[in-house]
């Protein structure tokens, strides 16, 4: 922990969960503007260029012990990003999911209420589940109404109880909703973020190099790639994302964080409706992207493997297949617009991903 005081005069930030991929990328740019942050999380890797700036001050922590949470609130805006967010994990453990997902964040909003701090809590992409038109195979393709996803109209559509899936989406779900009664019942300034497939350096791990497990599906690919394996398709890659940058998305966060009034009780939807594709495709695009940024055209030839979901996560699975958000309300009230296309993004993460990995392994 790095015991540097405060200084009144800075805008300061709680975020918990600065270890991860999206708190890491946010209190770098919320410290390059000047903010003061204190950081919460018990990982602290992704965070090595953080110390250089007088604002940081990092807390290792469990924020499950109450002490701890309630050093954590005492701030004037507190912005909850920690969660259990890998699917894989959703289905093999989904007790813990539910647990740790709906139960701290209840506990954060509660200790928020008590210290009066304003609560930018993350949600997810998730809480939509399928799209109408799932369950509609001949509806035109081209009502919107059926596949876009809109904060305030869209249903939330979740599978069946049986499939673990769902459980982490029904608990943000749940959190969502927790928010939304202590801010009409008890005034707790909320604005909640429903995060559409962020992509860029420090995204999750690599099995086997700097974690264990099932990250998401970037992750999988890289590791893919640089292990000599085939690009694993989950029931053939067919389902469909938005991918949007880091970058954008977190030039949409700090508007958000600086704008208290415009986005007192909302839910916005952040990711980039312009790059849509699905998991076959982004496979594609990923190898083409190793191929541009080495010169070596044959990482084009990487191969693919179609592989069940039920042998990939094990019983429970259930997909989204399509996430397209519309984002009218962010660009209203934020006045942001994501500009960077996937070929851009893929490209800063292969060149992140061989450096940074080079030292622990390399293709075959
Ligand atoms: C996950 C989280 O559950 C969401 O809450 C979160 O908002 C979202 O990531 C995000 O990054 O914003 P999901 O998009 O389903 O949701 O996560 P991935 O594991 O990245 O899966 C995307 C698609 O790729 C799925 O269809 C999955 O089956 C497929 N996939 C995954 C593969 O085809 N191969 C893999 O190796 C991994």
């Amino acid at each position: 922990m790095n015991d540097l005081p405060s200084n009144p005069g800075r805008k300061r930030a709680a975020i918990l969960g600065a270890g991860g991929f999206v708190g890491s990328h946010l209190s770098l740019r919320l410290l390059e503007r000047g903010w003061e942050i204190d950081g919460w999380d018990l990982d602290a890797h992704r965070l090595p260029q953080l110390h250089d700036f007088d604002g940081f001050r990092f807390h290792r922590s469990d924020l499950r012990d109450p002490a701890h949470l309630a050093a954590a609130v005492d701030a004037p805006l507190v912005v909850n990003l920690a969660a259990l967010c890998q699917p894989a994990r959703y289905v093999s453990q989904p007790r813990k999911t539910i647990e740790d997902n709906f139960g701290l964040s209840r506990d954060v909003a509660l200790a928020c209420l008590e210290s009066k701090a304003r609560l930018v809590q993350f949600s997810t992409s998730e809480v939509y589940g399928r799209t109408l038109a799932s369950y509609l195979p001949e509806a035109p393709a081209d009502d919107d109404g059926l596949w876009l996803l809109r904060e305030d109209a869209s249903p939330l559509i979740l599978e069946p109880t049986s499939v673990h899936r769902w459980s982490y989406a029904c608990s943000k779900q749940l959190v969502e909703r927790f928010l939304m009664a202590l801010a009409k019942e008890e005034g707790l300034e909320i604005a909640i973020v429903r995060p559409f497939n962020f992509l860029g350096p420090w995204m999750d791990f690599l099995p086997g190099r700097d974690g264990e497990g099932t990250p998401r599906v970037l992750a999988s690919f890289l590791s893919a790639l640089l292990d000599g394996r085939p690009f694993p398709l989950v029931d053939g890659g067919c389902n469909r994302r938005t991918f949007c940058s880091i970058h954008d998305a977190t030039s949409a966060l700090i508007a958000l964080l600086e704008r208290p009034e415009d986005t007192r009780g909302q839910v916005f939807n952040l990711g980039h409706p312009g790059n849509e594709c699905d998991m076959r495709v982004l496979a594609t695009e990923l190898a083409a992207s190793f191929a541009r940024v080495t010169g070596d055209p044959s990482w084009n030839d990487h191969p693919m493997a179609d592989i069940s979901s039920l042998e990939f996560y094990g019983e429970g699975y259930g997909d989204s297949d399509r996430r397209v958000p519309c984002i009218a309300k962010a660009r209203r009230l934020l006045g942001w617009e994501p500009v960077t296309d996937l070929p851009t993004i893929l490209d800063e993460v292969s060149r992140w991903a061989l450096s940074h990995y080079s030292q622990k392994g390399s293709r075959p």
